[in-house]
């Protein structure tokens, strides 16, 4: 049974303003005061984990201990099958320093032809995770996934990183050309959250 969440604050492990704003944004319907890690002067752990759990949780672990609260913090990326999961936890790092996802998606393609696959129609899926931790050191770990196929060139403007070359199964555009409701509903993230909200938050879930 996992560990139910009864405190009425909340920090947000994460740096990323765009991530917070999500996260808040989904812990509104709880009632649960929430804050930034930043604002509360944390400091931003490394990434050293070898999965998206054990970072997700590395840094819910740090940011509960630190702030005397328990922390909510995430970890996702792209995992290309034909790349043995690649770029998987790596797929940040693969936008380099400038963060230009033109050039990590070009990567993707360009390692395929490499390793002797075809780009187009590769499968592929979003991962995210969710570590829920709390100052005694108990955590709660959960996964979503969105699975689909890579399509290139690159096609849309909407939503960010990766999004311009996957779509989802059933669906015959990228998250790239969709409007953010939808590609919302169908996310990686949002599978995850549910997963959370009804092992965790079960009076909402
Ligand atoms: P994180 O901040 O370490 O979790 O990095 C996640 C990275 O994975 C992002 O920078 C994106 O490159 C990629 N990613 C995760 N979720 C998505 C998504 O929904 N669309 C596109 N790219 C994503």
């Amino acid at each position: 049974m996992a560990r139910k969440f009864a405190e009425d604050r909340l920090v947000i492990a994460s740096h990323n303003e765009g991530k917070v704003r999500e996260m808040a944004e989904l812990m509104a319907p709880f009632e649960v005061a929430v804050c930034a890690a930043g604002e509360l002067g944390l400091a931003e752990p490394e990434e050293t984990g070898a999965t998206f759990i054990a970072n997700a949780e590395l840094k819910a672990r740090a940011a509960a201990a630190a702030a005397d609260l328990p922390a909510l913090a995430d970890d996702s990326g792209l995992v290309v099958a034909a790349l043995d999961g690649l770029p998987g936890i790596y797929s940040a790092r693969w936008s380099g320093a400038g963060r230009d996802f033109a050039a990590a998606m070009a990567r993707v393609e360009a390692e395929l032809v490499t390793a002797g696959a075809t780009p187009e129609g590769a499968d592929a899926h979003f991962t995210s995770a969710l570590s829920l931790c709390w100052p005694d050191g108990h955590c709660e770990n959960f996964e979503g996934y969105v699975h689909g196929k890579l399509s290139f060139p690159p096609r849309g403007d909407n939503g960010f990183g990766y999004d311009p070359i996957f779509i989802p199964t059933g669906h015959g555009v990228t998250f790239g050309e969709m409007p953010s409701d939808k590609k919302y509903a169908l996310s990686h993230r949002t599978r995850a959250f549910e997963k959370l909200v009804a092992a965790c938050f079960p009076r909402h879930g």
